[in-house]
């Protein structure tokens, strides 16, 4: 109970961003339309609101990113905040500095913002129980247990492309086991309210309690694809994986790789996402990954405008002003 309320103030405010887990459907649908509002600033001569300017975010990633780490720099900048990244290889805590010491020393220097990547599930809502009142934690991506910017920029996409949610089947193909991704994304869309949401992986490959999610399970590709609207591929995350948990990588891509073939079955204008990073010919075709129905690099992009609308709600400086535009 204590974990699901950490992220609201007591008016029921974003204060940090945890988890979409507890999260309200209105709560939802105001970071996706402030993610909105934001998404004319890229394409502005000066691509650069100043809503957060005096502001000091901090991206702290003790784990390895392309995509969030750079979208969300790119987000602090784009809202006119001062962004430190902290190399946790060259930070003392290699001399032993514990986590909280380093968090005490980054409050001193006046940050507002911590943006916290981390192999263990629950850091982030670790460090969000010790900072100071006027920090913000948000969330970019906890071992297995949450990505909420992640499904908050899938969300955006696929309102994006389709409009209402209320009608989609919706199939998560993949390593729904070690996927925080996965988790945040089951959260999301059953609270958005998917007409069908479908997990389709392996045996091995799929948690015993996703069934009480709200989700339907299959363990053979096409018949979890058929006539879906949208599909969201994850990648194999060997770096979790104990022990074999599949054949091989061949004979995976042979069963549930995303192929033009597999993909016949879903609906014609079904479209095709991917967390990143993707591992082509391992749980999708080059094929399918650059082609008409793929909106990979799409979410990519929205990743900016939504992580701007995140920041500026945690830091209460949400919804913009016509001023600040
Ligand atoms: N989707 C995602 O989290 O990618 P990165 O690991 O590159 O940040």
């Amino acid at each position: 109970m204590r974990r699901r309320n950490l992220q609201l103030d007591a008016q029921g405010r974003l204060r940090h961003l945890l988890t979409i887990e507890g999260l309200k459907r209105q709560q939802i649908v105001d970071i996706l339309d402030t993610a909105e509002s934001f998404i004319g600033v890229g394409d502005q001569p000066v691509r650069k609101i100043p809503l957060l300017r005096g502001k000091t975010v901090v991206n702290l990633f003790f784990e390895a990113s392309t995509r969030t780490l750079t979208t969300f720099e790119l987000a602090a900048k784009r809202l006119s905040a001062d962004v430190l990244k902290i190399n946790i290889n060259t930070s003392a805590t290699v001399k032993g500095e514990s986590l909280l010491d380093m968090l005490r020393n980054l409050e001193a220097m006046h940050c507002d913002m911590f943006v916290v990547r981390h192999g263990d599930s629950g850091a982030a809502h670790l460090i969000a129980q010790h900072v100071a009142p006027h920090i913000s934690v948000v969330n970019a991506g906890d071992g297995r247990h949450a990505h909420p910017t992640q499904a908050l920029l899938d969300m955006f996409t696929i309102r994006q492309q389709k409009g209402e949610f209320a009608p989609l089947t919706v199939a998560i193909v993949g390593d729904i086991l070690h996927s925080r991704v996965a988790r945040s994304q089951i959260h999301a869309l059953t609270t958005l309210g998917v007409s069908e949401l479908r997990v389709v992986a392996p045996r091995t490959l799929v948690p015993e309690a996703v069934s009480g999610l709200g989700v339907h399970v299959f363990h053979d590709l096409h018949e979890g694809l058929r006539d879906a609207d949208v599909v969201i591929m994850l990648r194999l995350q060997k770096e979790r994986m104990q022990g074999a948990m599949l054949p091989s990588e061949h004979e995976y891509f042979h069963t549930f790789g995303l192929t033009e073939d597999s993909l016949a079955v879903a609906k014609p204008d079904a479209i095709v996402m991917h967390p990143g990073p993707i591992n082509r010919c391992v749980e999708i075709s080059s094929e399918v990954a650059d082609g008409p129905q793929s909106v990979i690099l799409q979410q990519v992009s929205n990743g900016i405008a939504v992580r701007m609308a995140v920041m500026s709600m945690v830091l209460g400086r949400a919804p913009v002003d016509e001023e600040a535009r």
